[in-house]
Order: structure tokens, then sequence, then C-alpha cells
């Protein structure tokens, strides 16, 4: 743990310090991928379910990614050993235990179904779940979270619908819908229908764009499937008319610093585009994406790109208000957190 140091006359506050202070939400986290090879042998146990690894050295020797389909093979590998409810309790319960402990208030968290009932798992064992986690941590932990249920771009638009007709008993525990898995072949526009569909039930819509597709998926995002926040984004970059438009409508961008060096969308921390972005005035916000695949929950990416980039305060605060403010939260309760961000940063002095 980083301690403040002495300097004198007071006790300086390390940036991790004031970081964990700060109040922040995080808008991209895949429920799946924060489970740990811990977990993943207990629940293995539990379920009788045999793993390709002998130990939780060996597991983590195998997380190793070049790209985004390499993760996902172990990804979904490791997802198999999930199949009731107290699982889909645990699991949750476990990430929220530890980014809790990072100074997050709020989560909306993606969660995969077809994932779990292509395996023979109810839609409701993984949402009861889930949701009972959830309620655990709001009670116990102080921390608030909402769901978000990703379709599986690999898979066809059918496949996609039949899992929003499952979703249909659960819509008012259930804030919007996402779109992940492999991105590059499968374009936003294979999904505009289902999303249309989503829209008029009245939820929210966000999908991965832009993190190894090339920036015409994020134009078709906001063209076609008319997103309220952008995944990633890290390619619009690249297109300087995409870049105003995003600037322009205040669209919130879900970033995933260790991610994208995990999976080589970067090759080092330091040419991370975060930096850039809020430079260029859009609107980002730092995410773990999968924290267990990827060395770090959500303090872990605050801490490592402050440092690797030289945040600055005023930008450390920036990114904690737009993940408050890029949230699907209520008016008045953004308004309560913005608030309580300013009381922090004038009472550190
Ligand atoms: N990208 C796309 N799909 C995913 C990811 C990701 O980082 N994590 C889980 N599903
Ligand atoms: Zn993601």
């Amino acid at each position: 743990m980083t301690r403040g140091c002495f300097t004198g006359d007071h006790i300086a506050m390390t940036d991790a310090d004031f970081i964990r202070g700060l109040p922040k939400a995080e808008l991209h986290l895949h429920i799946e991928g924060s489970l740990e090879p811990e977990l993943m042998f207990e629940l293995g146990r539990r379920n009788g379910i045999d793993l390709p690894f002998k130990t939780v050295d060996e597991v983590r020797a195998a997380y190793a990614f070049s790209n985004l389909q390499d993760f996902l093979d172990i990804y979904y590998q490791g997802a198999g050993v999930l199949i009731a409810e107290q699982d889909f309790h645990d699991l949750a319960m476990a990430y929220f235990r530890r980014v809790a402990a990072d100074g997050c208030k709020h989560v909306e968290l993606f969660f995969d179904p077809q994932t779990h009932t292509d395996r023979g798992v109810a839609f409701a064992t993984v949402m009861d779940g889930l949701l009972a986690g959830m309620a655990e941590a709001e009670r116990d932990l102080g921390v608030t979270s909402s769901l978000i249920l990703c379709f599986l771009r690999h898979l066809d638009e059918d496949a996609a619908f039949v899992t929003l007709a499952q979703a249909e008993p659960y819509l008012d525990r259930i804030s919007g819908v996402g779109l992940d898995s492999s991105e590059v072949g499968h374009p936003p526009s294979k999904f505009a229908r289902v999303f249309a569909a989503a829209k008029a039930k009245g939820l929210k819509l966000v999908a991965h764009a832009g993190e190894e597709g090339p920036p015409a998926y994020v134009w078709e995002a906001l063209d076609l499937l008319h997103v309220d926040r952008i995944d990633h984004g890290n390619r619009a970059l690249e297109d300087e008319a995409l870049v105003k438009r995003l600037a322009a409508e205040g669209m919130t961008l879900t970033v995933c610093p260790l991610s994208n060096l995990k999976l080589c969308v970067v090759e080092d921390l330091k040419d991370h585009p975060l930096k850039r972005m809020l430079a260029l005035g859009l609107k980002a916000t730092l995410n773990s994406d999968d924290p267990a695949y990827f060395g770090g929950y959500l303090g872990a990416n605050w801490t490592e790109t402050a440092a690797a980039l030289g945040l600055s305060r005023g930008e450390l605060v920036t990114l904690a208000k737009n993940s408050f403010t890029g949230s699907f939260l209520p008016r008045e309760a953004v308004a309560a957190r913005l608030a309580e961000i300013d009381a922090y940063v004038a009472g550190v002095g």
C-alpha cells in the first residue's frame, strides 16, 4: 500500500491516497471477467467441473494474450464453472468487496447471459444470483449498482432477440443492453434491430466499439444503434471528424487502460491515449473491463494510468466526475456524487 510521505510540516497525500478517497463509479466491468483463479477452482470443485489447469499459478501463467480473441477463449472457458445462483452471487460479492476498497461507489456491470444459457444455465439463475449479490453490496458495502445485459456479437441477431425476450420479466432490474465479444467482423449494424427493440422497451444502449475494430464501427454504434455510451472507443482517435462528433455530443467513452495493455491495443501504458482524449474534449472515464484477467481492479487502473501518463489532480477529478455524469444514475444521485467530489477535493486542499 502507498503511504503519505513526511515533507516537513505536513503529511503530503500521495496520488494513490487521493485516488482511493475520490468518489468514483465503474461503467465498464464484465462480471464474468472478475472471476479470480482461486474462486474458479473453488466453484469447479463445488460443481464437479474439471479445469485444464492444476494450480492457480498455472491459470495465471495462461493469461498472456496477444489480442482480444486469445483472451475471450480463456474467459469463456473460465465462466464454465458458474452453474448455481450461489455461484453468481459469490462472484459478484467478491468483485464488490475489491472495488469498495478502491473507493468505488457505483457500478454498472455487464453480464453475458448467452455464455450461461448456451450451457444450460437458466437465465433466472444468472439474474437471481447477481441481483442477490448487488443487494448485499448496497446494504453491506454502500456500493450501488445496475445491470447491463450484453449480447455476444459473434452470435447472430436472432439469438440476441431470444435473450432480450428472456429478460422480459426482469426489465425493471436491467438498466441497459450492450454489445461485447469478438469485435472485428461483427459490426454494430448486425444488431441494429435488436438495439431498436431494446430502446423501445426503455433500456439504455451501449456498445463496445473501436477496441480492435475500425472507426467505422464507432460511427455505426452512433448512427445505427443510437448508443448512449461507447465502450473503449480508442480507435475513434484515428478519425478527426469522429472525434469532433463525440466531443460535440458529450459522448461518454468507457476506457480501460490495463485491458488495452494486456490485449496489445497499446504497447506501453505510457502510450495510452487517455490523456489525449481528455485534451481533445472527449468525455473519457476510467474502468477495469475484466480485472481478474488484466492485472488490476479499478484502483490499479487509476493509479497505474495516473503514474504512466502524469495525470494531474484536475484530470483525475474530471475523470471521477465523468464517471457519474456518464452513468445511468438518476439526475439527483449524480448531483449528490458531484457535490461529494467537490467536498472531498476542498477537504484535501
Ligand atoms: N472486449 C469485448 N468483449 C468482452 C471483453 C472485452 O474486453 N471482455 C468480455 N467480453
Ligand atoms: Zn469490455
